[in-house]
């Protein structure tokens, strides 16, 4: 039978730490009755009623599952989380061959399947689908514009703030064959990034047009924020983690200073319990708009990746920043009180311009959620 959380352990703490212990065995729990309870879906979005939906096996939030479960098994060495992880980019192996919809996101992908899959048991058909994933993605740079392509169809000049998170695996793919083209690639990329995605003041653009001959800017879409000119919670968590890792990859200080600067402004804007609202500019001010807990845990691990990199006062700042989102997220946000709910955390948002999924579970939020709380436990492998 399965029984409430007892949560008081972090209730009533004070800081993340004295309540980690609890916190992860809780988690512990959590993932091994979602493995019953998920069976073969592929999890996206879950709704007021708890129970997570079964998307297509193509759609980009694929991975963030397995890559849970590989987590998981990493850090405590069970193998249940393996045999539940192993079979996932096979499946996704197959819809390559028989309707290939991937696009620019085959990092979010390919890295918590494959290729950390390869990394954790050597397995060559990982390594074999993460390289030809990372063949995929570099064969969609524009070297006119210096960008990663977005999606497919007509948007052949659009690029996204999302395919920050994407760089790993062209970074990994240049470690691991000795083929710098993946790395420059990747660097271009992150250089766009830095340069025409982060504002001046460290918001960020969502998506960015350009004309796919001449590599001229055209314009900045609208997106998943409240506008072409708003500031989606999001796009700034991706941008953060995103040029966070590419500094880890690199050791080029450029990417470290982009991400600070999303950084900072990111933590200027959340509300007292620094869990950020969807969008910081949706509203004026922005109390009644919602939340989204997949930028708040994606930030999360992506200050974490900062404190990682800067010894110190400023280190220690940031993972101060993400363990105090981390705690509101357990107190305020955690399923704990209803066993029968599929996702870990409530309160995200999906595409709210859309009218798609807010106030949900979403997959990539519990991910990083979870990669996050693994990082503060000492957890080394890095998915992306
Ligand atoms: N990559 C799409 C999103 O963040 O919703």
């Amino acid at each position: 039978m399965t029984t409430k959380v007892d949560t008081s352990k972090w209730d009533q703490a004070a800081s993340l730490q004295e309540a980690l212990p609890a916190i992860w065995e809780a988690l512990q729990g959590k993932v091994d009755r979602m493995i019953g309870q998920l069976g073969n879906k592929s999890p996206h979005v879950a709704k007021a009623d708890g129970i997570y939906d079964d998307m297509r096996l193509d759609w980009w939030t694929a991975g963030f599952w397995p890559g849970i479960l590989w987590i998981m098994h990493e850090m405590t060495g069970k193998d249940h989380y393996k045999e539940a992880a192993w079979g996932w980019d096979e499946k996704f192996e197959q819809k390559t061959i028989q309707d290939n919809n991937f696009h620019h996101d085959v990092g979010f992908q390919f890295l918590p399947t494959s290729v950390i899959k390869y990394k954790l048991t050597g397995d060559k058909d990982g390594k074999r689908r993460g390289l030809a994933a990372a063949n995929f993605l570099a064969g969609r740079f524009n070297i006119a514009g210096s960008f990663l392509r977005a999606w497919n169809q007509e948007k052949i000049g659009w690029s996204i703030v999302d395919s920050s998170m994407n760089l790993s695996i062209l970074f990994w793919a240049a470690q691991e064959i000795n083929d710098p083209r993946f790395e420059l690639i990747a660097r271009a990329h992150a250089d766009t990034v830095v340069d025409k995605f982060i504002r001046e003041d460290g918001s960020v653009n969502h998506i960015l047009s350009f004309n796919p001959r001449t590599g001229e800017l055209i314009e900045s879409l609208g997106g998943q924020g409240a506008g072409p000119h708003s500031s989606w919670s999001r796009g700034a968590a991706w941008a953060l983690h995103g040029m966070a890792n590419t500094y880890r990859y690199t050791g080029d200080t450029r990417y470290l200073r982009a991400a600070q600067r999303v950084a900072h402004y990111f933590l200027s804007c959340l509300p007292e319990d620094y869990v950020a609202h969807w969008d910081f500019r949706a509203a004026d001010p922005l109390d009644g708009e919602p939340r989204d807990t997949s930028a708040a845990s994606c930030a999360a691990s992506g200050l974490l990746e900062l404190a990682d990199a800067l010894p110190g006062i400023e280190g220690a700042m940031y993972r101060r920043a993400a363990e105090r989102m981390l705690l509101a997220l357990t107190k305020h946000y955690g399923t704990w009180d209803n066993p029968a709910h599929e996702g870990i955390l409530i309160g995200g948002t999906g595409n709210k311009p859309a009218g798609q999924n807010v106030d949900v579970s979403l997959i990539y939020g519990d991910y990083y959620y979870v990669e996050a709380l693994a990082k503060l436990l000492g957890w080394k492998s890095r998915i992306f």
